[in-house]
């Protein structure tokens, strides 16, 4: 079982014809709203993978809808909380090429608090998991009880901030991080993905770490060995939420006893697949897509 402390964002998707400039005024084609953040995003891809999931987090009164959303795709929502000011959401714009920019708000994403979490851990088991991304407050807190309750922990450092190396790290059991959060992490700010493999391995060498490399894959470290996982290749419409997707999938296949290289292996199908679709939670695949799509490339 997975006990995601996570956020959720109501995404507002502008289609342009490129990422807008410094003192650029630019029209975008096309406006899509749906349900995003990182953390709901790793919810529903966890959940799609089969894996039980319960999100933490805490959303405005106003955005019901998003739990409906949650729930239908099997996601437990009993420990969002519905609080005063509004959601948070995210202003993305995605390009002709299918890459992204993002600028968050926050809102209620940051109104999580110990109190929410003790509950919300109450019946956790020590075979669970936490899982945790960068986009709520309270993460000092998460770690704390993650540890006092002997759970497990995979720690999504998104977006990366200068907070999280305050945090004890040698706790966390799973790592996934892209090449910026890499380099914010072992901080070495110019480091090639070996130099940052390296650093990685050996800052963290109890830790499972997934450096995820967009089209070039992954690089798996677990047990002193490093794992090249190819990514297949397939023509991008949207690139956001492919990184949560792995999340949610490496972390479904960890919880379910896969090997950490199998489960990596079956996450980097899932996140390709994800990016051949418009939108975050929308894009996110189903295990038979996934296992189809795994036949088909083999
Ligand atoms: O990783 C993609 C997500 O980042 C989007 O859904 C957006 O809400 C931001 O949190």
């Amino acid at each position: 079982m997975i006990y995601n402390i996570g956020s959720i964002n109501v995404d507002y998707v502008y289609r342009v014809p490129h990422l807008v400039k410094p003192g650029e005024t630019l029209a975008s084609h096309e406006l899509s709203t749906v349900l995003g953040g990182k953390g709901a995003n790793q919810s529903v891809a966890a959940a799609r993978a089969g894996c039980p999931v319960s999100h933490v987090g805490c959303i405005g009164q106003s955005d019901q809808w998003a739990l409906e959303q949650l729930n239908g795709w099997g996601v437990d929502t009993k420990p969002v909380r519905s609080v005063d000011g509004p959601s948070g959401h995210a202003i993305i714009q995605v390009d002709d090429a299918g890459e992204n920019s993002i600028v968050l708000f926050g809102g209620a994403n940051h109104q999580l608090s110990a109190d929410q979490l003790n509950e919300a851990l109450t019946d956790a088991e020590q075979s669970d998991w936490v899982l945790l991304q960068n986009e709520c407050n309270a993460l000092d807190e998460v770690f704390a009880q993650a540890k006092a309750k002997s759970l497990s922990l995979a720690f999504n450092p998104a977006p990366m901030s200068e907070s999280v190396l305050q945090l004890p790290l040698e706790q966390v059991n799973c790592f996934i991080v892209n090449e910026v959060e890499a380099r914010g992490v072992v901080a070495n700010e110019h480091g090639s993905a070996q130099e940052l493999v390296s650093a990685l391995a050996q800052q963290f060498p109890k830790s499972i770490v997934a450096l995820t490399l967009g089209a070039g894959g992954v690089e798996l470290i677990h047990a002193g060995h490093v794992t090249h996982c190819s990514a297949p290749s397939v023509d991008a419409v949207d690139t956001t939420g492919a990184g949560d997707t792995f999340v949610g999938y490496l972390l479904a296949g960890l919880v379910a006893g896969l090997e950490p290289v199998v489960a990596a292996h079956k996450a980097c199908f899932a996140a390709a697949l994800s990016v051949t679709k418009p939108g975050a939670t929308p894009s996110i695949p189903t295990a038979k897509d996934v296992e189809q799509f795994m036949t088909s490339q083999a």
